[in-house]
Order: C-alpha cells, then structure tokens, then sequence
C-alpha cells in the first residue's frame, strides 16, 4: 500500500481544458480503461498511468471523446483496485499523484476528458478509518462510521443479519477485539476486506464532498460512481427472509439496494461538482430493477448519466432490444436525461463471447462458443449502439473484438469472487486480461515484463499492429463508425427513434436522414435500400433499390 503523500500537486488543471460543446456528454462515447490491464509503461507486468499517457493518441485516433479509468488508487488490490485505502493517493503499482496529473493534462490537450471512479460504498479494510475503528474497539464513535453490530445467537456467534456478499458467502465477518476475544460483526456486500460505510455519519459524507474537491481541483472532467445504488441501507438492516438473494439481485429493491435514500446525497454532490467550471458529469453504476428506477438517479438535480445495466443484458434477439430501446428512452425523456448504451465492462463476460454462446447463460459465461458468430454479431452490436440517441461506452479491447480469455487455469485467476464460492460475479478475469497492442513481442506489445494475467497464443493477430489499416478489421469498423457519429450530429443527438417496418428479426430506424438496420437473424434478409450506405459491419449487395444484410450484420444508410 502507498505510503504517498496525499497532498494534490498544484492545481493549474484546476480548470477542464477541453473545448467543446457545454453538454458534451449527452452524446458522448466514452472509452472505459482498466489500468492494469491497458499499457504497462514500466515493465512490471502491470498496466499503469504512465502506460494510459503514452497511448492517449490512440484513444484520441479512436475518436472517443472522454476516457473513464476504473481505480488507480491506493489499494491492497483484493477487489483489484476497488478496495480503496487512501482516496486521494495513486497506487505505486500504478505510478503517482504526478503521473495522474500529467495524464489528465496531456488527455486535455488531445481533446480527451478524464472521468475517475470513485468507490464510496466501502473502503478497505486498510483505510485509516477503519483500521481505527478495530483498534478502538466495540462503542467506540469511530466504530460508527461503519456499519458495526453484535452478533445473534447465544454468544454474538451469528451474524446480524441474513444478508449475503455478492461475492458469496455472510455479507458479515466477525472481528477480534483489541483484547483477543471474538467481538461483533461488520457489514461488507462484497469482500471482507471491503467494509461498507455508515453513510448516516456526517463525516462520511463530509470526507467525500472533500475527495470530490481534489479530484476536481486535479482537473478530472468527472466521476463513475461505484455501486451508486448501495450506500443507504435500509433503517434496522432488516432481514431478507426467506429468499434467494441471488434471484432477487437486480430485480428488487433490496434493503441494501436502490433505497430512496441514496438521491439526497447525489443533490448534495450536484451541488459541489455545480461550483466548477468545464462541464463535468457524474455517471452511476445503478443496478436497479428496472430503467424507470434507474431514470431516479439522474433527475436534473442529481447525475448526469447512469449505465444502462438493462441494455448490456439484453439478448441478440431483436424483438428484445427493441423493447430495451423503447423502455430506457421512454424512462429517460420526462428527466430529460440521455440514455446511455453499453455492451461490455470489466465486470461481465465480453459480448464477442456472450453473443457466441445461446442466449439466457447470463453474463457470466466461461465457455468459448462460436467465436465467429460471436464476433459478427458483436459488430453489428456497436453499430446499432453506436446509431442509437445518447452517450455510449466502449470497454477496452472491444474495438478489436476480443473475446473472453475462458480457459485461464485456476491458479492464475485472481477475481475475489472465485475465492469466495458462487458468488454473482464468478469469473470476471476472463475480460480483464492484457490487451494486444502489437502483433509479436513480450505480451503483444503490452509491456516489456509480461502481463499480470497470461494472454492466449492468438493475441497477436488480434492487435492494435495487425488490424490497423486492414480493411474489414473491427478496429477500422470502430474507427469508421467514431468518425461518421462525430461528423454527423443525427447519430447520438435527440431522444427518439422512428422504427421502420422490417422482417422478424430485423430492427430498422429512421433518424432524420439517417438509417439502421440490424439483422439479428442467422438468414440474410433483404431490405429497402435507404441510400448511401456510410457503414456496414458485413458485405452489403444492392440490386433494384433492395439491400441484402447479411446473417448478424448491421447497416447505416445515409438518404442524402
Ligand atoms: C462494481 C465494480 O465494477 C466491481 O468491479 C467491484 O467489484 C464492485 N463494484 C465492488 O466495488
């Protein structure tokens, strides 16, 4: 753990640098990088701040328009990076408070805005706070800053309640007092080493207000909120009774879940990121029940943006996706808030491989399927979520339509939630391993010291060097699509879709002069051609005015 400083270097980032439209992030398309799995600048096997810097031009090429990092903080690293020890600290795994600093500036510079994560559900159990509250043992006012309770049972052997981890096992472990004896319980909904905060204390919310602040003074341009649905438990920490959690985790308020209380603290937080200048934005990451509940999370006087849980979800099934569409844009509108569209993150199988397995497996899938299928129906996924009104997000090695790493041998998987059981989360390494930048060399150009998480034989014909300039690469499809949305203001503008008659399968939409259509179907089908084809995610033929869309392919059409 870091023993840095936590003073902020002078902040003459203090102001976001970055020119543009004020309500940039409305249609935003931002690229999700995992640190230690991006760039390695210093040949330790791991990906670090400095490796983010030195590629910005690639992102910037890319033609996304802000960058989001998930933690690089100071961390025992049990939930890889969000168990967070010193908030305001950079891992020195990851580099330093300079490194950050020169990353958000030179981001800047490119065009490029810098969203961090901030984790303020729990801490670490090696955060200060918490390390006193063991040490000040059972009534202690720093015990109230977390959620610390006796246990049940004749001896306190029981846990408080019946809540489990998401990760598996008692959302509760039980401490040794300062005088050797077994003491009470505290509440972790993940690791362990995850303890949640008491958010009823006012100095956890004071301390956040403040690392708001220093992030902001850094210059960042905004924030991802971390299980932005879980910091208000409900009052008594009642018991779940008797239901399967696991089946009532994202399709219910839980008592730990989505309470109505969490939005006062999001109005307070607006308040403070209001006071600066540039433009920056919060994003949640709400999983609630449904798009209506998630809408609460950016009324006007709360967030901006919230992760579309619902649409990652989703099959490749057209008349499903319709209907997610219609729903997040219909809860969206009476907020006046963008929807926002995401395939792919850190914490769910790869669509290239989700797609390439049968539908209903879930989002945690360990199984290769059929890769080619996969990755067709992967491209023509980011071109319809490319086409639809809103913010996108894209996670790091989709552009070159990486597939999940399956067969990781046990002993290199580090995801907390394999060590603890049949969590929700069980294997999560699977996305997060190196991505290839070159098509030979130490971990395909990753680094120079290897990869924290070995990458397959086939990596390097996946690489940034193999696909760039290659027609028909999925990189040069992203690159193609980034480009067209930036030139053209129908793409993610507005909040609507005018759907198009199509065949069983098929969602077509008009929006203004602009057109897609997505055959989710295994079978060609032949469709109206609406003009200029600008992009396809596989080969288009056009006789007498029809198209031909190919099995799992999607098409923009331009009509001028
Ligand atoms: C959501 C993050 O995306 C995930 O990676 C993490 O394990 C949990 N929150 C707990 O912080």
């Amino acid at each position: 753990m870091s023993q840095q400083h936590s003073a902020a270097p002078a902040p003459t980032s203090a102001v976001s640098a970055v020119e543009g439209r004020p309500d940039w992030w409305r249609d935003a398309v931002i690229y999700q990088v995992y640190p230690r799995s991006f760039a390695d600048g210093n040949g330790d096997g791991m990906g670090d701040l400095e490796g983010v810097r030195t590629r910005l031009p690639y992102l910037r090429d890319l033609g996304v328009d802000a960058v989001w990092l998930s933690p690089f903080y100071a961390s025992p690293q049990a939930d890889a990076g969000y168990d967070v020890a010193d908030y305001r600290a950079v891992d020195p795994m990851f580099g330093t408070l300079l490194d950050a600093d020169a990353l958000i500036r030179d981001a800047h510079a490119l065009g490029l805005r810098i969203i961090v994560d901030l984790v303020p559900n729990h801490s670490s159990d090696q955060y200060e706070w918490f390390k006193r509250a063991l040490a000040e043992g059972p009534g202690s006012p720093s015990r109230d800053r977390y959620h610390f309770r006796p246990g049940k049972g004749k001896n306190g052997e029981l846990p408080p309640n019946d809540w489990e981890s998401i990760f598996g096992g008692p959302a509760w472990t039980r401490v040794t007092e300062p005088d050797g004896t077994p003491g009470e319980w505290y509440l972790h909904l993940f690791a362990p080493e995850q303890p949640d905060f008491n958010w009823e204390h006012p100095a956890v919310g004071d301390e956040f207000r403040s690392i708001l602040r220093f992030w902001l003074d850094m210059g960042v341009d905004g924030f991802r909120i971390d299980v932005a649905h879980g910091m208000v438990k409900a009052e008594g920490l009642p018991d779940l009774g008797d239901h399967e959690q696991l089946t009532l985790l994202g399709n219910d308020v839980m008592p730990f879940f989505d309470q109505d209380g969490v939005h006062d603290i999001y109005r307070e937080w607006r308040l403070v990121l209001d006071e600066y200048s540039g433009d920056r934005i919060f994003v949640a990451e709400a999983w609630t029940p449904t798009v209506e509940r998630t809408a609460n999370y950016v009324r006007p006087d709360e967030l901006h943006q919230a992760f579309n849980f619902q649409y990652l979800a989703t099959h490749w099934d057209a008349a499903e996706l319709r209907t997610v569409v219609n729903r997040t844009l219909d809860a969206m509108r009476p907020v006046g808030a963008p929807a926002t569209w995401v395939l792919s993150n850190h914490d769910v199988t790869r669509h290239a491989t989700r797609f390439a397995n049968p539908a209903g497996l879930g989002t945690q899938i360990r199984l290769a399927g059929d890769r080619e299928v996969g990755l067709r129906r992967a491209r023509a996924a980011t071109l319809l979520m490319l086409a639809l009104p809103g913010s996108a997000y894209v996670y790091q090695g989709e552009e070159l339509g990486l597939p999940d790493v399956v067969d990781l041998p046990d002993e290199v998987r580090q995801d907390p939630a394999y060590f603890r059981g049949a969590g929700q989360d069980g294997f999560r390494d699977g996305c997060r391993v190196p991505i290839p930048w070159t098509r030979t060399g130490p971990s395909y150009g990753f680094g120079d010291g290897g990869s924290w998480l070995p990458q397959p034989a086939d990596w390097g014909g996946l690489s940034v060097e193999a696909q760039t300039g290659e027609p028909g690469s999925t990189l040069e499809l992203y690159r193609a699509a980034l480009a067209v949305r930036r030139e053209r203001a129908d793409l993610g503008a507005g909040d609507a879709v005018e759907w198009l008659r199509a065949p069983e399968g098929v969602l077509a939409f008009r929006r203004g002069e602009f057109v897609c259509v997505a055959n989710t179907t295994g079978e060609s089908v032949p469709m109206p051609a609406y003009g200029r084809v600008l992009l396809a995610s596989g080969e288009i033929t056009e006789a007498a005015g029809e198209a031909k869309v190919p099995a799992d392919t999607a098409v923009w059409w331009s009509a001028s």
